[in-house]
């Protein structure tokens, strides 16, 4: 795809199926290859990142069949927490920080060594996070440059450990309680800021006993994981930016159908109604331990505030586009406590304000955040920019260029395939242009 120009304006309108939940889609895959039996998962993502996750799981000796029917369904075949086999090579998690974190807490309960690793962006990102604790758990692992990729983990028989997050993340908080179904007791994760639960969630789907109190989270080893038929949600952090594009273009009118609104993923939501987002929800039910529903937004104009503390790891990857609607809000967008955007695919507080700046946004970074002037300070205009090979970037300045005054041109603008790969072919259907 290369560049992608995109033409300001048009009016958003329709009814949108998202592509299933990429937080989800891991969790749901990994669990089915540890299960011992065939597991079917309809609406599986279409992201690269789950992609990823699906061929490292084949390498290690999972058997992984793939339909279109009029959903994706995914079918893997298990054998047992002890059933998966030495990979033949590293194991490549490209892009995808949850494939390697996560896979990681599976690879350190293995009898098996095995090396995984990813893209050039993946080796920068930090992995001492999932190090230190699968070391208290007795694996053996070795990094590049103290706490990079490519690792080389030699797994075995864990100890249960107690072990505090020191920093918000749903990663490592997932991959401890994935080496917790090796260990030798009760593993015990606790998180002073609240991340999403999915892993909680489908941990219990399949069988394990997990139990869940205010701040810590404990998992007991094994038992034998049975296989599932489960559907996975629409993806409300991919839903995001088309919800950006139907808030920025006056008269727009969008559903999202059967989208995922677990509470520790859809707090995005609400602050958006805080700020006068006109955001109904209906049809609400739980499947699969899943909450699920369809949300419809128009148009309006936005208040903007500000973002910070307990907020920041609720809304992690919908920072990009709420940093995105600043120039369009009266009072502009300011958010703090959210250095992790610094080490996600890209340094994301730079690469937007870089962004938003070329096109005449009123930007300033901070250590941990940034500030965007609202629409009073400037309006946008057209400019080429760099989303640094980093998905949500890429589709945050898409969307704030459909309220700018001239065309955005999008440097490699295919990286949005990380996530969301019909982004752009979405946008322009809901546009009328397509
Ligand atoms: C994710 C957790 C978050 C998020 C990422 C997906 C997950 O990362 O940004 O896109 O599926 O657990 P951290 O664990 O690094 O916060």
């Amino acid at each position: 795809m290369g560049k992608k120009v995109i033409a300001p304006g048009g009016i958003v309108s329709g009814v949108v199926e998202l592509p299933g939940d990429k937080s989800i889609s891991h969790r749901y895959a990994m669990l089915a290859a540890l299960a011992e039996g065939r597991s079917e998962i309809a609406n599986y993502s279409s992201a690269a990142d789950c992609r990823s996750t699906l061929e490292c799981l084949r390498a290690l000796g999972a058997e992984i069949s793939l339909s279109r029917e009029a959903v994706p369904v995914v079918r893997i075949t298990g054998s047992g927490l002890a059933g998966l086999k030495p990979p033949r090579r590293a194991l490549d998690a490209q892009n995808s920080g949850s494939t390697m974190r996560m896979l990681s807490g599976i690879l350190a309960g293995q009898s098996f060594a095995s090396t995984i690793t990813g893209d050039a962006s993946l080796r920068r990102r930090p992995m001492r996070r999932v190090i230190e604790p699968l070391r208290e758990m007795g694996a053996v692992i070795e990094s590049h440059g103290g706490g990079h990729a490519p690792l080389a983990i030699r797994g075995g028989e864990l100890r249960a450990i107690d072990y505090t997050l020191p920093v918000p993340s749903a990663q490592v908080k997932s991959a401890v309680l994935m080496a917790g179904l090796y260990a030798d007791g009760i593993t015990t994760v606790h998180e002073s800021v609240r991340t999403r639960d999915h892993t909680e969630l489908a941990l219990r789907e399949f069988g394990a006993n997990v139990e869940v109190s205010k701040g810590a989270v404990r998992v007991h080893p094994g038992p034998r994981l049975q296989p599932r038929q489960l559907a996975v949600p629409g993806d409300l952090s991919a839903g995001i930016f088309l919800i950006g594009a139907a808030l920025i273009l006056p008269e727009s009118s969008l559903m999202l159908h059967n989208v995922g609104l677990n509470p520790t993923r859809a707090k995005v939501l609400d602050l958006l109604i805080s700020w006068g987002a006109p955001i109904n929800i209906a049809s609400l039910q739980m499947r699969d331990g899943e909450l699920v529903g369809d949300v419809s937004v128009r148009h309006s104009s936005l208040t903007g505030g500000a973002i910070s503390g307990a907020q920041v790891a609720e809304m992690i990857d919908e920072l990009p586009m709420l940093a995105a609607l600043g120039p369009f809000t009266e009072k502009g967008i300011e958010i703090h406590d959210a250095q992790e955007l610094r080490v996600k695919e890209s340094d994301r507080i730079a690469a937007l304000s870089e962004g938003l700046r070329r096109m005449g946004a009123h930007t300033e970074e901070f250590p941990d955040g940034m500030r965007v002037e609202g629409r009073a300070a400037a309006r946008l205009g057209g400019a080429k920019v760099d989303p640094r090979g980093d998905h949500r970037i890429a589709m945050a300045l898409a969307v704030a260029a459909l309220g700018a005054e001239g065309d955005a041109t999008i440097r490699d603008a295919e990286c949005v395939a990380v996530s969301f790969p019909d982004f752009f072919v979405t946008l322009e259907r809901l546009r009328g242009r397509k």
